[in-house]
């Protein structure tokens, strides 16, 4: 089948790919010339792994291709998947304008019947505005329909997920719309065997929300959770263990740190809790979950300041620039919190990231990166670690603690197993341990 995807982020470049990869004929759309022209050129604007490989198979393949080009994407498919991005707005609500101008363009090219599918998370009843807004732009009474397909693959294992996903789920209201997505979707779902849901756009829409606040929920929980246990002797990671292995509650996502972030738990949770405050009804219970991912963060800071005692000309090595391992990402990553406190206090860094250190360096252009992860511990007062990047528990302890001007450590991601810490007579601070 031929796909028009619009918006080429993180989300839309995946997805086209991957429909490529699973033998349709993908244009991906995006208003940002320069990426469309890195990718013409088989360059990628965002680090995932494995993606650049499958691009190039399928560019080469003839079933993937690029454009700027809204009018040209409306003409090549009878579908159309919006992947542009929904920031939060300037109240916090995830910001639409994005998402209406792409109904609003392709509206206006229209010729014959298409079919516009929300791969962005979106407010509950998007699909009404959308609606409402494409009417006014048609030059003619040219059928079309909405439907919603949230995407739930996470950055770093996203090819991962997008080939074997844990369900997929649509949201449509014609049984056109209903068969055009069952037919991109069909090789995915036999090789996977996974779950194919169709639901109405109301609850498809909702079904991301509320899998992604309850996802963020879990991580406060046992977020707060640590906390009785640094106030109890007890250990975070047994008592997480134990939880886990309850089948009904699941051993996912309860690993305790310095909290969430990253472009959509933060932003979805919000928007989650804004509709409901429009709705006139107040999730309360996610107001909370928000309160505690914040407070985490200060608490390892309060570490970090009574360990040091002063901050002001300490040198600090700050491991881990990006949200979470395996990406480039540093949107609401913990580093853009800690990083500007820390100078503001008058603290010298070394900052080491393997592969988000260039996406912070357009923030933070004039600070001390470090390629060699030893190098960045060498000589500092204190090692503060952000993401748990699988290179920090490969270090060997012996020669970081030689290297080290002060053996301090303060770890947000609970890397290394606090005895063996106390045995190499490290001054070891981690969560709920
Ligand atoms: C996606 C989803 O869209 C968002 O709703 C979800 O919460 C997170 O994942 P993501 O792919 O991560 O966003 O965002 P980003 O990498 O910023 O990609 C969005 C792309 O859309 C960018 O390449 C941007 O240039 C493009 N864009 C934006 C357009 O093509 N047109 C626009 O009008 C706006
Ligand atoms: C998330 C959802 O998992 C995905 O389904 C959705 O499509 C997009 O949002 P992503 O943001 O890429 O994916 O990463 P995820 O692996 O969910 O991690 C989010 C944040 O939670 C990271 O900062 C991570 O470090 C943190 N986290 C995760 C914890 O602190 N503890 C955990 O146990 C798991």
């Amino acid at each position: 089948m031929k796909i028009t995807i619009v918006g080429t982020g993180y989300v839309g470049l995946v997805t086209g790919t991957t429909f490529a990869e699973i033998g349709h004929d993908v244009l991906c759309i995006d208003n940002n010339a320069q990426k469309i022209e890195q990718l013409k050129k088989l360059e990628m604007p965002i680090y995932e792994d494995g993606l650049q490989e499958i691009v190039v198979r399928n560019v080469e393949a003839g079933r993937l291709h690029f454009s700027t080009s809204i009018e040209e994407g409306t003409d090549f498919s009878e579908v159309i998947f919006i992947a542009v991005g929904t920031p939060p707005g300037y109240k916090g609500e995830a910001n639409m304008s994005y998402v209406e101008s792409v109904g609003r363009e392709v509206a206006s090219h229209m010729t014959s019947y298409r079919l516009l599918v929300e791969k962005s998370t979106v407010i509950v009843n998007t699909n009404e505005q959308l609606k409402r807004s494409m009417n006014k732009y048609l030059k003619a009474n040219i059928p079309f329909d909405i439907a919603s397909n949230p995407e739930f693959l996470r950055e770093g294992s996203a090819i991962k997920d997008a080939f074997n996903p844990d369900r997929i789920v649509v949201g449509v209201e014609s049984e056109h719309a209903a068969a055009l997505l069952r037919k991109i979707y069909e090789p995915i779902i036999k090789d996977s065997g996974c779950e194919y849901l169709q639901m109405n756009i109301a609850s498809a829409e909702l079904t991301k929300h509320a899998s992604n606040s309850f996802l963020a929920m879990k991580i406060s929980f046992v977020n707060a959770v640590s906390r009785i246990c640094e106030l109890t002797g007890a250990d975070i990671g047994q008592v997480a263990h134990g939880m886990g292995l309850d089948k009904r509650i699941g051993e996912h996502f309860l690993n305790a740190g310095v909290g969430y972030g990253g472009s959509c738990f933060p932003k979805d949770v919000d928007a989650f809790v804004r509709m409901g405050d429009d709705l006139g009804y107040s999730l309360d219970i996610l107001k909370q979950v928000q309160e505690i991912n914040r407070a985490q963060k200060n608490h390892l800071m309060r570490k970090l300041q009574q360990e040091l005692w002063v901050l002001e000309g300490k040198t600090v090595a700050v491991l881990g620039l990006a949200f979470k391992p395996g990406t480039d990402d540093i949107r609401e990553s913990p580093s853009l919190y800690f990083v500007p406190q820390l100078l503001e206090a008058g603290s010298t860094l070394q900052l080491w990231d393997p592969i988000a250190a260039d996406k912070f360096k357009e923030l933070h252009a004039d600070l001390d990166y470090r390629k060699d992860l030893m190098d960045c511990i060498t000589d500092v007062d204190a090692v503060l670690i952000l993401t748990d990047w699988p290179q920090i528990a490969e270090l060997e302890l012996g020669s970081v603690k030689k290297a080290m001007k002060c053996p301090i450590i303060i770890d947000g991601r609970n890397v290394f197993d606090p005895a063996a810490m106390k045995e190499h007579g490290f001054i070891y601070h981690s969560i709920g341990r």
